[in-house]
């Protein structure tokens, strides 16, 4: 096996070769004066199993070039099979056509993906599980669930967790707050969200009883805050004793930092998916918990044609 790293997200690919204890494989990314990118992988990788990991987070253009560029120099050098570790797959969001002569990005880019070369893609919380049918190649969609599960207990006493209520921030999210819900033995309320326009995020209604519980609100990304701190100021209000957030994806893009420190919510707890820059790691609301556990197991696993689902009970 061999791990590379494109360049969205090196401390991730370094802490997953730590735990696998094999070294990332030495790759020139570079740019042109145009902008265009060129790489070259420092090292034979002739009928290699490539575990490459590049999340297309921001800039995701970028990032997902990147990772099509590497997965072509990886085919043309003869690598056997190519597992394409997107941690976080951008656009995943466009997944269907909202009106009319509107793309489906999200199935534009599995295209890619797949046309590039890769023989499969490993991914965590995709957006929506049906996303994995874009793809006519294999794909593993990890569950983030149980590194936040296991984060709750060592931050919550068995007494305390008795309080909590988990809430999905909108109705898209409703499958998977039941999910961890459940290992809880608690219950869930919803937050009848709306958008007016794209990036605004408006509470329309709150589905449940919250007067009084502690409130976890948990959902896969968080992007400008809006869904987020709406939900949560609606929340308090209702009578929440407290709020605080789990989140897969941290994309954190402007003003969500500044939305967060000014929110009710008390701690925002994301996964390293995303390379997070200083003002993220600065702020005293927000604290990353890692991924690299997993994602090197499921690497581990996947080598050797083991069964990934097991990892999940
Ligand atoms: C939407 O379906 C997602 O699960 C997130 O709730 C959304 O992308 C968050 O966006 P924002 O933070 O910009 O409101």
């Amino acid at each position: 096996m061999k791990l590379i790293s494109g360049s969205s997200n090196p401390e991730l690919a370094k802490a997953i070769a730590d735990v696998l204890d094999v070294p990332l494989t030495s790759v020139d990314i570079q740019r042109f004066r145009d902008q265009e990118i060129f790489v070259k992988i420092n090292e034979n990788v002739r009928g290699e199993d490539i575990f490459l990991i590049q999340p297309t987070s921001a800039p995701a253009n970028d990032h997902l070039m990147e990772l099509l560029i590497l997965i072509d120099a990886l085919v043309r050098a003869s690598a056997e099979r190519i597992t394409a570790v997107v941690p976080y797959y951008g656009y995943a969001r466009q997944d269907r056509k909202t009106g009319g002569r509107t793309p489906i990005s999200a199935k534009l880019v599995a295209n890619l993906i797949s046309k590039a070369g890769a023989h499969r893609v490993l991914m965590i919380d995709l957006h929506a599980g049906q996303i994995q049918g874009f793809f006519d190649i294999p794909t593993d969609n990890l569950f983030g669930q149980p590194v936040f599960v296991a984060d709750i207990k060592d931050n919550y006493s068995k007494k305390d967790r008795g309080n909590l209520l988990f809430v999905s921030p909108d109705t898209g999210g409703v499958v998977r707050t039941r999910a961890i819900a459940k290992q809880f033995n608690a219950d869930i309320a919803i937050v009848d969200k709306r958008r007016p326009k794209a990036g605004e995020a408006e509470v329309m209604n709150i589905i449940g009883e919250v007067e009084g519980r502690d409130c976890i609100l948990y959902d896969d990304i968080i992007d400008s805050g809006g869904t987020l701190c709406n939900a949560a100021a609606a929340l308090i209000e209702h009578g929440a004793k407290s709020v605080t957030a789990y989140i897969t994806h941290g994309v954190l893009s402007d003003p969500a930092v500044q939305r967060i420190t000014d929110s009710v919510i008390k701690e925002v707890v994301i996964t390293d998916t995303i390379s997070q820059p200083e003002k993220v790691k600065n702020c005293d609301k927000i604290r990353e918990v890692p991924v690299s556990t997993l994602l090197g197991e499921a690497i581990r696993r996947i080598a050797n044609d083991e069964s990934v689902s097991k990892l999940f009970g």
